[in-house]
């Protein structure tokens, strides 16, 4: 209560001043409303007849940019986020179904690029589309999708549409997580040049390609600043890059030539896999889970479900925590030597042995190379999922889930038998749960400013299996806690 008033008394002194010198101030105060005026009038001026600086970049007359997002230095949320999706006429009536599994009408921008009208009436799509235009001078190699794909950056950006930050690519069978997508642009000035995304985890697509590459599918984030120099050397770098194969290369030696290296965001996902995503997605990296590609190509996330009740389920966890999707926990029962790992909002697996938190958090390898289905290599490491279902884990998918006051969740996971497993040896994985229940309280997006550090999970009432219950509990880590067998 003191400090505010002597500092008053000290503001009143300061205004006290002797007359003479008094006329010296309002003489000035004078010249300065003076000066100030002309300033004005000269400010008004240039603004008036101003040719903008932006011709110094060498843009075309018609690419009006908007200067406020220089200006506005708030947090990055979804509404400065524009979206350009590469789409045709003719898969775009399929695959619209899966933008309405994550796009938000009204709040949700951008648009599906197509080559030309669509049979689908405009009612019946949530996406607007745009018709992409010249693009048919250029010459190509492959094919001319790819030169038009290439093109959205540009095209998005010659709208010159207000407020944006971030211009983001992806495919039309992509599914974004667009709350993550945002944690994670947050963490990244605009204003300065990014090139953001993922590689493939097919190594033979990276050696063909790039490891240094964001791959389309998985989504390009492109910031206003860099979007500024692609608008304007894009088309060079098309006539240039004739002979690439796909859009995402184009960008990508245009984003070259700019000299801007790939940042890479472990939650992008390209999924140049073959067969079942599984194992991937129940042992994530510790990254937010950003996006989803060739959905239409992989198994059902979940078993005895189509792609999309699949992403419709896994999405409705995400709603409920969308920073803690997929994310891993591990557990370990010392009575009956059982690992347990979790997934947040998808997979819970039971092990009837004791495995490292080493080995837990690499995927089980249920799937193989995109382009000439091997067994790898991947850009990640994997372990063998043996064949026999009576060899692996107990699996249980995520089946109900319920918000817990505002900050709380509980979602529940259904024992899940692989054909044959139900008949299997009751040694092994018989393990009498049919349901686990895993409560967990929201994970604050801000955790992904820091290192983020995997949280510890707990085996709830003393272990004791209910009717085939078991609970557990996901909370942070004590200092000193660790993950040991
Ligand atoms: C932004 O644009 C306004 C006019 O729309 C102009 O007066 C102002 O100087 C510009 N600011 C910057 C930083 O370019
Ligand atoms: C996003 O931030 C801007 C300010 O930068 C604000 O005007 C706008 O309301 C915000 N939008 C949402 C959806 O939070
Ligand atoms: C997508 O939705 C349309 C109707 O909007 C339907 O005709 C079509 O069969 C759906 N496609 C798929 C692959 O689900
Ligand atoms: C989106 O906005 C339009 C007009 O602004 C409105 O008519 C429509 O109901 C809104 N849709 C949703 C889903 O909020
Ligand atoms: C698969 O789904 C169908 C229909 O929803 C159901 O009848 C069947 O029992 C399910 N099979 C398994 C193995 O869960
Ligand atoms: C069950 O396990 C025992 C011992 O490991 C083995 O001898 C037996 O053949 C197994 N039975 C089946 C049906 O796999």
């Amino acid at each position: 209560m003191n400090k505010p008033c002597t500092d008053q008394l000290k503001v009143s002194k300061f205004f006290v001043v002797p007359e003479k010198l008094g006329d010296i101030v309002i003489n000035l105060i004078k010249i300065g409303i003076v000066v100030g005026l002309i300033a004005f009038l000269s400010l008004a001026f240039q603004t008036a007849f101003y040719k903008p600086s932006w011709r110094l970049l060498g843009l075309p007359e018609h690419l009006r940019i908007q200067n406020d997002s220089v200006i506005d230095n708030g947090p990055t949320n979804i509404s400065h986020i524009l979206f350009g999706l590469g789409g045709s006429a003719q898969t775009w009536h399929d695959r619209s179904n899966y933008s309405k599994i994550w796009w938000e009408p009204n709040t949700t921008r951008g648009f599906v690029w197509l080559d030309k009208k669509p049979k689908i009436s405009h009612t019946e799509l949530l996406v607007p589309y745009k018709i992409s235009h010249g693009w048919r001078r250029f010459k190509y190699l492959h094919s001319a999708s790819a030169v038009r794909i290439a093109r959205i950056v540009y095209e998005s950006f010659k709208l010159g549409l207000p407020d944006v930050r971030w211009f983001v690519m992806g495919d039309d069978d992509t599914v974004f997580f667009t709350n993550n997508l945002v944690t994670v642009l947050r963490k990244y000035d605009h204003n300065q040049m990014y090139y953001i995304g993922g590689n493939s985890e097919s190594v033979e697509q990276d050696v063909l390609h790039s490891y240094d590459m964001a791959f389309g599918g998985g989504g390009i984030a492109v910031s206003y600043a860099l979007a500024v120099q692609l608008a304007r050397t894009m088309d060079g770098c098309l006539r240039r890059y004739f002979y690439f194969y796909g859009s995402d290369q184009r960008v990508w030696a245009c984003v070259n030539e700019i000299g801007v290296p790939l940042t890479h965001e472990k939650g992008f996902h390209q999924l140049d896999i073959r067969g079942d995503p599984y194992g991937l997605l129940a042992a994530h990296p510790m990254a937010p889970l950003v996006s989803l590609h060739h959905i239409d190509q992989l198994s059902s996330l979940f078993p005895n479900q189509t792609q999309t009740q699949s992403l419709t389920k896994l999405i409705s966890a995400y709603n409920l925590d969308p920073a803690r999707i997929v994310q891993q926990s591990i557990c370990y029962d010392h009575r009956r030597k059982w690992s347990i790992s979790i997934s947040w909002g998808y997979t819970v697996q039971i092990y009837t042995t004791m495995l490292s938190a080493a080995d837990l958090q690499m995927p089980l390898q249920t799937f193989r190379t995109w382009r000439t289905s091997s067994d790898g290599p991947f850009t990640f490491n994997t372990r063998w999922m043996n064949p026999d279902p009576s060899k692996q884990p107990a699996m249980f998918f995520l089946d109900n889930l319920q918000m817990v006051g505002s900050q709380g969740s509980i979602t529940s996971y259904k024992r899940f038998f692989a054909k044959g497993a139900d008949k299997c040896n009751k040694s092994h994985v018989n393990v009498q749960v049919q349901r686990i229940r895993v409560s967990a309280l929201k994970l604050d997006p801000e955790y992904w400013k820091n290192v983020p550090r995997r949280e510890c999970c707990q085996i709830m009432e003393g272990g004791s299996i209910k009717g085939g219950n078991m609970h557990l509990r996901v909370k942070k880590c004590r200092p000193k806690e660790t993950t040991t067998i």
